[in-house]
């Protein structure tokens, strides 16, 4: 058990300021808000800070359409923020923005020191250029012909269709997604952090013990891969901080995203009185931990230590990284109404069942976290209702109605509540090592010891009858104690179930320092219900798909969508094609192959490989089993990694939002579509 006070710096990934939070983004906030309010329960200094990612071409682009400034875009989006996070009881010490002054200090500061230590490079590049908008295009804003098969309406990094990687000078028939202009070629100057230079420092650092090993092994690929130079400049116009000596280049979204992390500490610090270098200066005894989602793995543990230890700086203690979450098994999804937002949920469910449920499934692995809906109904119902809450249901009205709210001078089990005091330093490092599920696993095991014992005892036969009722009283006494302190350990998990406990037993606080406290000859007052059972009605009501958010997004690709319907076809071209229902049965990732999951398919006796630019939005084992459409009679095409021998169809606009076709039920593999 500690017992040195330690002060730890806390931090989860700012949330982008062009959209709402929804729950896979709250799987996050919830596993670091959990991990915060074990420390200051047990007594540590610990500061959570975060903030939203305001800078970018996404967030001046969309302030655009909308019609207002960036400033008042991020200040909205930051207000619905920050009404999230409260809703679900994040408990943030500071919530800022990287749109500050603080931020830009430390943006300038560490680019400066950088620079002067020979780590930035300036080179011309070559880019794509609207001249309408009058902007240079990322490749998420080109499209084209791919170079290498021929595919249409293909993005300006790689082919969804043949999985080719390419520049995105490299398309065919060019076109800009924001006006439909041909785009040009243009030089000008960028900023490249020299990553390379950091090779060897950054292969000790992952190894130092500060990384989950699965995290450490995939770093040490790309190290091996060789590190490139990592361009943190992007040319007027581009919301976000211009860079000091370079007028009209402005410093890369990511390149400020990390640092706002100092931003946002720096302000706590300056309202609280306290020193930024203790934690950020390079002898810091301080920890420092930051919590992400897997995807963004190579800008917290290469980019960020590296220019942090470049610019005279400490580097993280940790980096603790976290899958994604599906919803009943697959990719939340607007149309499955899946893709839940904060708020949506809010409106229909109480928010500390979602915190419990995210705990039962939470590890120190980057494991996805599946929220299957049923599961999630049956779990809070049994565990926090039948078991937890039952425990002072069943117990607290007889000390309140036969014993006027007074807790007996003893315990009927004083083992009983030992046994649970000894399961401390267990459940304790259960959570100081992110293994929420099992310490929401020892926590249920001795609640259903608890009502085992009552049921056992039965103090409802003991009440009935004069001579028995003094009995009542130290066993209820005992079932309170045993409430008391199984509701401390799951405190970080459900605060707000903890705060009415607290006022329930008429305490001053559930922290680690009342581990040993019992309560006896102690006032309680009277029990109000705790926690109401889910019904399957809220849930299903919360996950109608969302009407406007649909039309809305058609509308959105609608007018986006610059390829006009294709020339008029007859039927005998449309028969040409030969549609099939395929089962998937087997799926797999192609070495070598960012985008291209390896599928097998049965047409009904039949099986064909078929390589499908579709990885970005399914897991390969989610795939197996389900029934999708084919075109049975494509030639057979070669590529890299094999022959493709047809295609699968798929709808939407690509990457992760790709939406495979499957028949309705009934449909039997083989059968012609017309
Ligand atoms: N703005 C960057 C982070 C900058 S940190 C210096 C960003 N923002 S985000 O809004 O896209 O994501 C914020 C966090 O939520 C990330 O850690 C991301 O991994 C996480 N998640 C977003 N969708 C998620 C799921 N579906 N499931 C789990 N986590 C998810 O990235
Ligand atoms: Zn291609």
């Amino acid at each position: 058990m500690p017992t040195d006070r330690r002060t730890i710096l806390v931090t989860s990934a700012l949330p982008y300021a062009n959209g709402s939070i929804h729950l896979g983004h709250m799987l996050e906030y919830i596993q670091t808000d959990i991990w915060v309010r074990y420390q200051k329960q047990s007594g540590n200094q610990c500061v959570y800070v975060c903030a939203d990612d305001a800078h970018g071409t996404a967030i001046m682009l969309r302030a655009q359409t909308l019609g207002i400034s960036p400033e008042e875009l991020i200040a909205d989006v930051k207000a619905e923020h920050e009404a999230d996070f409260n809703g679900f009881h994040i408990g943030f010490d500071h919530y800022s923005s990287t749109h500050t002054d603080a931020n830009r200090h430390y943006s300038e500061l560490i680019y400066s020191r950088v620079r002067d230590a020979g780590g930035i490079a300036v080179r011309t590049i070559s880019q794509l250029f609207d001249p309408e908008k009058e902007l240079f295009l990322a490749d998420r804003y080109v499209k084209g012909i791919c170079p290498k098969c021929g595919a249409d309406d293909q993005y300006g990094d790689n082919c969804e269709a043949c999985g080719a990687t390419y520049q995105a000078s490299e398309l065919k028939n060019p076109k800009s997604t924001l006006s439909g202009a041909t785009p040009v070629l243009k030089d000008s100057e960028h900023l490249f952090f020299e990553l390379g230079q950091h090779t060897d420092f950054l292969k000790e650092w992952t190894r130092s013990g500060r990384l989950q090993p699965e995290v450490a092994n995939k770093l040490a690929e790309w190290i091996e891969g060789g590190l490139k130079s990592w361009d943190i400049s992007r040319d007027a116009p581009y919301f976000g901080f211009e860079v000091p000596d370079h007028p009209g280049t402005y410093f890369y979204v990511w390149l400020d995203a990390p640092i706002g992390y100092m931003g946002a500490f720096k302000e706590w610090c300056d309202a609280n009185n306290f020193d930024f270098d203790s934690v950020w200066g390079p002898n810091s005894d301080a920890e420092v931990y930051h919590f992400i989602g897997k995807d963004i793995v190579n800008f917290h543990c290469l980019f960020w230590p590296a220019m942090l230890n470049q610019a005279d700086f400490r580097t993280p203690t940790g980096v603790n990284v976290h899958g994604f979450v599906t919803v009943d098994g697959r990719k939340m999804s607007k149309s499955r109404g899946t893709f839940i937002k904060a708020r949506t949920y809010l409106d229909h469910l109480d928010p500390e069942y979602l915190r419990y449920y995210f705990a039962t499934k939470l590890s120190a692995r980057v494991e996805d976290i599946d929220l299957s809906l049923e599961d999630f109904v049956q779990k809070v119902n049994s565990d926090l209702v039948g078991k937890l809450v039952n425990i002072a249901s069943r117990t607290a009205g007889f000390i309140g109605k036969k014993f006027d709210g007074q807790l007996a001078s003893e315990l009927a089990n004083p083992e009983l509540i030992e046994a649970i005091r000894a399961k401390g330093p267990e459940i304790r490092d259960s959570f100081e090592k992110r293994e929420f599920s099992r310490a929401t696993r020892e926590i249920m095991a001795l609640a259903d010891d608890v009502n085992a014992w009552i049921a056992d005892v039965a103090p409802w036969q003991l009440a009935k009858n004069e001579d028995t009722l003094a009995q009542v009283q130290p066993i209820c006494t005992t079932a309170i104690n045993a409430f008391r302190l199984l509701t401390l350990y799951l405190q970080p998990v459900m605060p707000t179930l903890a705060a009415k406990v607290q006022a329930f037993l008429n305490v001053d606080s559930l922290g680690y320092e009342t581990l040993n406290d019992t309560l006896l000859n102690h006032q309680i007052e009277s029990f109000t219900p705790l926690l109401t059972r889910i019904e399957m009605k809220d849930v299903e009501a919360m996950i109608q798909p969302d009407v406007t958010e649909v039309k809305e997004s058609a509308k959105t690709e609608a007018t986006s969508n610059i390829e006009p319907i294709a020339p008029e076809c007859t039927i005998d071209d449309f028969t040409k094609v030969d549609l099939r229902v395929a089962t998937i049965i087997a799926a797999k990732e192609v070495e070598g192959a960012d985008k291209l999951l390896q599928l097998t398919l049965d047409l009904g006796g039949e099986t064909r490989q078929v390589f499908s630019g579709i990885k970005a939005a399914y897991q390969a084992e989610d795939l197996v089993g389900r029934q999708t459409v084919m075109i049975a009679n494509l030639a057979p095409r070669k590529m890299k990694f094999g022959v493709s021998e047809g295609m699968v169809l798929a709808a939407g606009p690509g990457g992760s939002e790709i939406y495979l076709l499957e028949p309705d039920q009934g449909a039997q593999a083989g059968q012609r579509i017309r």
